[in-house]
């Protein structure tokens, strides 16, 4: 655990109903976008992260760029004891939880490893906030839980599916559990964020998405191969009922997705919910690839592989929710997350490795 002496000095100035959020994960892509937002919007921030598939160095920068302190506690989310320290140490009042596994393909490969973390995980942490009474509760869900079947665009109001991974199954798994505990307990107050794709980077080129190893997703992919990095981008599948014949997603900027969540913690209401954060404009992989060369002047090369098992040709989200209940809604365009992303990627070829 960092020295804590001055971050203890700087909470001693700060109002006392100035509120201490623990952000599990907060080392990570869109954990560290949050924490930035949370401290300009003058919270004070515990990050616990095990830095797995994060970065210190991603934290040092969002002090550097907020002018603000925070606390980091290198530690597993699953180490129910840790957390009930870090709650009662720095008086936790709300907690935003990211922590967790996310490459689809590999939890078909290693289901128990997702399991373990995402749903254990989670179960710890809110073992140990029902220990401390600590019942504000924000978790990073996914689009995923909508499932094979679901109308689109995907609305809250239409069931949950059931995702054909064992990523998605813990996602639908936590959601579950969080209903049954508000059902169970009506002082809890927990909100489920179900994110659309979120790609970008902060508009300094400082913090953005930095995966350890061979990136799964769709952005770190393309700007690995405008760098040189790759030979070229596998696009898997042309042939969809798509308008292109290519997936279709709904990309959102993370810097969106971060307001998305200071948003939903300041509209936190006694119960349960779930809410869609995401543009509800999908695009094309070609159009992505179109728009990347579009910004970044150089051509990226592509080969249509064959379509990857349980790829849904295209989906996108209803905004209207997010719009009514937290007054917020997407306002970064496709061109600015693509340019967002390739600042990051220029000012970082290799990403925080740079500097550690
Ligand atoms: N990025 C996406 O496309 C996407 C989409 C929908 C939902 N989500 C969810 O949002 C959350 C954040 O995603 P992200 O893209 O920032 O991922 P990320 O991998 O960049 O961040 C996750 C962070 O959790 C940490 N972590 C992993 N296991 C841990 C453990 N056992 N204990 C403590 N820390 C641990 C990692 O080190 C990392 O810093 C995840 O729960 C993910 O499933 C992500």
């Amino acid at each position: 655990m960092r020295s804590s002496s001055k971050y203890e000095e700087q909470l001693s100035t700060f109002s006392k109903n100035s509120r201490v959020v623990l952000v599990t994960g907060g080392a990570g892509f869109i954990g560290s976008h949050t924490v930035l937002v949370l401290l300009e919007q003058g919270y004070q921030v515990v990050v616990l992260d095990n830095l797995s598939n994060g970065s210190y160095e991603a934290l040092t920068r969002v002090e550097k760029l907020v002018g603000k302190r925070l606390s980091f506690v290198k530690g597993d989310v699953r180490d129910q004891s840790l957390v009930t320290s870090i709650i009662n140490k720095y008086k936790i009042s709300d907690v935003l939880h990211f922590a967790g596994l996310k490459a689809v393909a590999e939890s078909t490969l290693n289901p128990l490893q997702y399991y373990s973390v995402n749903i254990e995980g989670s179960l710890a942490l809110l073992q140990a906030m029902v220990e401390n009474s600590v019942k504000r509760f924000i978790f990073s869900s996914s689009a995923t839980v909508y499932g094979e079947n679901a109308k689109i665009p995907y609305r809250e109001d239409s069931s949950r599916g059931t995702p054909s991974s064992p990523y998605g199954k813990s996602k639908a798994a936590v959601e579950q559990i969080l209903e049954d505990l508000a059902q169970a307990d009506d002082s809890w107050q927990i909100c489920c964020l179900r994110y659309f794709n979120p790609i970008g980077a902060h508009n300094s080129g400082l913090i953005g998405e930095d995966p350890e190893g061979v990136p799964n997703n769709l952005l770190p992919y393309i700007s690995h191969v405008a760098a040189g990095r790759y030979s070229k981008l596998n696009i898997f599948g042309g042939d969809y009922k798509t308008p292109d014949g290519t997936c279709r997603r709904d990309y959102v900027h993370v810097m969106d997705l971060a307001e998305g969540h200071v948003a939903a913690l300041q509209n936190l209401v006694a119960g349960f919910d779930v809410i869609n954060l995401g543009t509800g404009v999908p695009v094309s992989v070609r159009e992505m690839v179109a728009a990347y060369e579009a910004v970044c002047g150089k051509e990226i090369a592509f080969e249509i592989a064959p379509q990857r098992a349980g790829d849904l040709p295209e989906f996108w989200s209803d905004c209207a929710k997010a719009k009514q209940k937290l007054s917020w809604e997407a306002v970064r365009s496709l061109k600015e997350m693509v340019e967002d992303t390739w600042q990051w990627q220029t000012k970082n070829p290799l990403g925080y490795h740079n500097e550690e």
